[in-house]
């Protein structure tokens, strides 16, 4: 063999050995640490509070609020993440930098942002809380963008069905129908409601689940329909509850603890129940967040694949857990 050869062939095995190095190393990292600070793929901490997570273009996308310290103190930013596994997260900045939008005042609050990709228009539409420092404005704003992670634009704020509305939560059906969650004070308990054709607002009621629930989360799977929420303390935990259906019109089953005997939800609140579905398997991944009402910019993610199935759901003691995105497996470390 020459000499040039010889060269050739150890660059080229050099370089097949670093690449299968790094697909070990990938594989092997591919543990998501409920609790942990989790940081972005350039090292700065995930800023998606109360968020909720999409799939389109075969990538997954996280949106959620942006509460990182040393910003205008007059906007409210939405944060837009990307990721191919689920574990691994690129940062596209804010989806919506918004300023007051209809004259709210100081302190006034967009919370809990979701994203529904309308098929028909290919709009992105983007829903939040929006509210005054008191709470008492009680709406929801809509915000629409033609790419994924934005820029959106503000369209407006109304009260779904005419009832006010605070918490809010996204559900797509299997049948592609989307749903928008919220819960209303007055009428102590929380709405399922259908969007409309164009995703721009809320057209019917399709349940009302009786009981004062907030942080309230849906998901579908096989015959059942589960449906979580938590108590109403604010910023601390308590212990989430769920309950079943065969129909997402209800009746609605009496509510449970998801994780007994924690009483506190391991420190978490519902944010949205992700069905992770893959070639071989789907997997029900509760997302909460851990809030630290002092400096929200440091909440937390509790993450854990559910142990869910035959109309009954139960959220796993929190440890490092394993997934991969294709096939839809999770494995709990
Ligand atoms: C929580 C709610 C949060 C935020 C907080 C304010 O119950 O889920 O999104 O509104 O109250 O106290």
């Amino acid at each position: 063999m020459t000499a040039f050869k010889h060269i050739c062939c150890c660059a080229a095995f050099a370089i097949c050995f670093l690449y299968s190095m790094h697909d070990f190393a990938q594989a092997a990292s591919n543990i998501v640490r409920p609790g942990a600070v989790w940081s972005d793929t350039q090292g700065a901490r995930i800023e998606a509070h109360g968020g909720g997570v999409i799939r389109y273009d075969g990538k997954f996308f996280w949106f959620g609020e942006d509460r990182a310290q040393g910003q205008d103190p007059a906007k409210r930013y939405v944060s837009c993440y990307d990721s191919s596994d689920f574990v691994h997260w690129t940062s596209h900045g804010d989806a919506l930098a918004l300023a007051d939008p209809e004259d709210l005042g100081p302190n006034w609050v967009l919370e809990r942002p979701k994203v529904y990709h309308d098929t028909h228009t290919r709009q992105f539409v983007m829903y939040f809380h929006l509210d005054d420092s008191h709470y008492k404005v009680a709406r929801v704003g809509i915000a629409t963008s033609s790419s994924v992670c934005g820029p959106y634009t503000f369209v407006r704020g109304f009260r779904p069905l005419g009832e006010e509305s605070r918490d809010i939560g996204q559900f797509v059906d299997d049948d592609g129908t989307a749903y928008l969650i919220f819960e209303s004070r007055p009428t102590k308990g929380f709405f399922i409601a259908k969007l409309t054709a164009d995703d721009l607002g809320v057209a019917e009621k399709t349940s009302f689940v009786p009981v004062p629930l907030e942080g309230g989360a849906l998901v579908h799977l096989g015959a059942w329909y589960y449906v979580v929420g938590s108590h109403m303390t604010g910023w601390r935990p308590n212990p989430d509850v769920y309950a079943v259906s065969h129909s997402i019109h209800g009746p609605w089953s009496s509510f449970q603890n998801i994780a007994p005997p924690e009483p506190n939800t391991y420190g978490s609140q519902p944010t949205m129940l992700f069905k992770l579905k893959g070639t071989r398997e789907t997997s029900v991944i509760y997302m909460g967040d851990i809030w630290n009402p002092r400096a929200l910019w440091d909440s937390r993610y509790l993450w854990m694949p559910l142990d869910i199935g035959n109309g009954k759901l139960r959220l796993p003691d929190p440890k490092p857990w394993k997934v991969n995105a294709i096939t839809g497996a999770t494995s709990i470390q």
